[in-house]
């Protein structure tokens, strides 16, 4: 079936994008006011762009026309950021940190949470979390009036020690992560256990296989 996103409202055009661009990793991003209020909240419009730079992006949008999430705020404020990943275990708690308190409620305190310092960046890390990255400001490309494409290099990553395979080759055992991801609706989740391998074909097989197609 066809959806002319000309026709349809702003609603219909989300729904249809984030029923179907699914699985999508959440960012669980705390940041801090420019007088230190710690914000977390999670965000799935996200994923990484460039391994070099190494850049992160997150699509954040407001609470209301002319009030952006508090996370935005605080970025464009701060220039800073930590991203945390969400595995199975913090799921629950990542629920909490979504939840739409007012200016200044401390959403990892609401969920129980704990936090360690960063070490190039202001605002901490998500203690529980197997995997962060500390951020700094690149850009916010302006979406639209109420949302807003943030840009982030990342500085430095923490991983959980016991998903370190080898440290010295940067070998990382991501299914030990169990890290979760977003699926449709407001509250479908997946999650990443059930993989299957596949190989890259080089070039050079592929044409010797009769699948290839010579074109004239
Ligand atoms: C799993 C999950 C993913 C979310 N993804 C987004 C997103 O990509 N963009 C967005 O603007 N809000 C998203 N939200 C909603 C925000 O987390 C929510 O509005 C939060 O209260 C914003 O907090 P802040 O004002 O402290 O930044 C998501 C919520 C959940 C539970």
């Amino acid at each position: 079936m066809l959806f002319d996103f000309a026709d349809l409202a702003a609603e219909a055009r989300y729904k249809l994008l984030v029923s179907t661009i699914t699985p999508r990793p959440i960012a669980w991003v705390v940041s801090q006011d420019a007088t230190g209020v710690l914000n977390a909240a999670p965000f799935s419009f996200f994923n990484a762009f460039a391994g070099d730079p190494p850049v992160v992006g997150i699509g954040i949008g407001s609470h209301k026309p002319g009030r952006p999430k508090d996370s935005r705020a605080n970025i464009r404020e701060t220039g800073q950021f930590v991203v945390n990943l969400v595995s199975e275990e913090t799921a629950e708690a990542m629920n909490v940190t979504a939840i739409e308190f007012d200016h200044g409620v401390n959403e990892l305190t609401q969920a129980g949470l704990t936090t360690l310092p960063s070490v190039r960046v202001k605002p901490p890390r998500i203690a529980e979390s197997p995997v962060s990255m500390e951020c700094e400001l690149m850009q916010i490309v302006d979406l639209g009036s109420s949302n807003g494409l943030v840009l982030g290099r990342v500085l430095a990553m923490h991983i959980r020690d016991d998903a370190v395979i080898d440290a010295m080759k940067y070998y990382i055992d991501t299914p030990k992560l169990r890290l979760i991801g977003r699926m449709h609706g407001r509250a479908w989740y997946a999650h990443t256990s059930d993989l299957f391998e596949m190989p890259r074909i080089p070039v050079e097989r592929w044409k010797k296989t009769s699948e290839f197609a010579e074109e004239s």
